[in-house]
């Protein structure tokens, strides 16, 4: 664990906290903010002095180039909280090593990782109240970076802002999913920025997401962009399907996210020795396991959305339903991800990280 040293960060507390005009109860997804944000500007080519303050709103130029052309990544990662009030990330580092990569294909430049780990533990630290204890509670972590240069020239931004915001979360998804396999749209290309958590990839899903949301489906399975015979990955999800006794995921690429989740999923998958199977899997491998009764279950797995069972889709038209399992692999993948999340079972892998 690195020691946050929060003599490198300037830090501005909030006079009063908000915490009590929280209904934690009741708590809608990304829309409560805790008591304080992370933010570190580049400029002049190097990252300026790390700050905490007041959550607040903040004045951008109306021409800085991340509301014209997009530049900007961010990540998603949570924080728990035991049953003894200690706080826990999860693989925190690998959250850092992917938006570095993420920044990287968007011309971004690379936040340092003491700047990252150092941030991320003092907000915590001045934050912890705000991480309430018991499976179901969490709270979610936004890092993100931006592009601030008041230019609208088409061209990298010589300025950024990196940004930590955190939010009160419970279930991204209450109960089981309906899911459109993706025939028209497209989420990524090879060669483009699929596997990147930029803003943009996200955004492009709205509109086809909502004409399925429309049809009564949360979630599109993106397919491939050349032939839409494979499936890849679901707008907020990675996803795996369950053929028989047997566990199939798409292989992380150039349009795939490299998802946490996912492979906490497929570690947890040998743990149990349970038969993984990481390769290209066909929209039509799908459908015939759906009419033949070998598809079992379908799960998407992300850190908002933790694993979310999937309870039917539709492709070209007819939908196939997918039955209650008793035996589910989401249920048991779920349970064992929380407990080691909440420090309730041993983390063997040393995937908690103590803020
Ligand atoms: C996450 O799981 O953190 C995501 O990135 C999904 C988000 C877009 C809600």
């Amino acid at each position: 664990m690195i020691e946050a040293d929060i003599h490198e960060i300037d830090i501005v507390k909030a006079e009063k906290t908000k915490i009590h005009d929280v209904d934690f109860d009741n708590i809608n997804f990304g829309r409560i903010f805790t008591d304080h944000m992370f933010l570190c500007d580049f400029i002049d080519g190097k990252w300026q002095q790390p700050q905490i303050m007041p959550y607040q709103a903040m004045s951008i130029d109306p021409s800085a180039r991340v509301f014209h052309y997009g530049q900007a990544v961010f990540e998603g990662m949570k924080a728990y909280k035991d049953n003894n009030g200690e706080v826990f990330l999860f693989r925190p580092e690998d959250n850092h090593s992917r938006i570095n990569k993420s920044s990287a294909r968007m011309a971004i430049p690379e936040f340092p990782k003491e700047y990252f780990m150092n941030g991320l533990l003092t907000l915590l630290n001045l934050d912890k109240e705000w991480v309430k204890p018991g499976v179901g509670n969490s709270l979610y972590i936004r890092p993100f970076a931006i592009a601030t240069d008041s230019a609208i020239a088409a061209a990298p931004s010589s300025n950024y802002r990196f940004m930590i915001i955190c939010s009160p979360a419970k279930a991204y998804y209450t109960g089981k999913v309906r899911v459109l396999i993706a025939e028209k749209y497209s989420r990524s290309a090879d060669g483009g920025v699929g596997f990147a958590k930029a803003a943009g990839n996200y955004g492009a899903q709205f509109y086809p997401t909502s004409l399925a949301q429309a049809k009564g489906f949360q979630q599109i399975i993106w397919t491939d962009a050349n032939s839409h015979e494979y499936l890849e990955e679901a707008g907020t999800m990675n996803i795996f399907f369950r053929i028989n006794d047997k566990l199939i995921t798409a292989p992380t690429s150039d349009r795939i996210l490299d998802g946490i989740t996912r492979k906490s999923v497929i570690q947890l998958a040998e743990d149990n020795n349970i038969d993984m199977e990481v390769r290209r899997i066909k929209v039509e491998e799908i459908k015939e396991a759906a009419r033949n009764g070998s598809l079992k279950e379908i799960f998407g797995t992300g850190t908002a959305a933790v694993i979310s069972p999937v309870s039917a889709f539709e492709h070209a038209g007819t939908t196939y339903e997918i039955p209650d399992l008793d035996d589910s692999y989401a249920a048991m993948f779920k349970k064992q991800l929380l407990n080691i999340q909440h420090n309730l079972s041993e983390d063997k892998h040393g995937w908690r990280y103590p803020v």
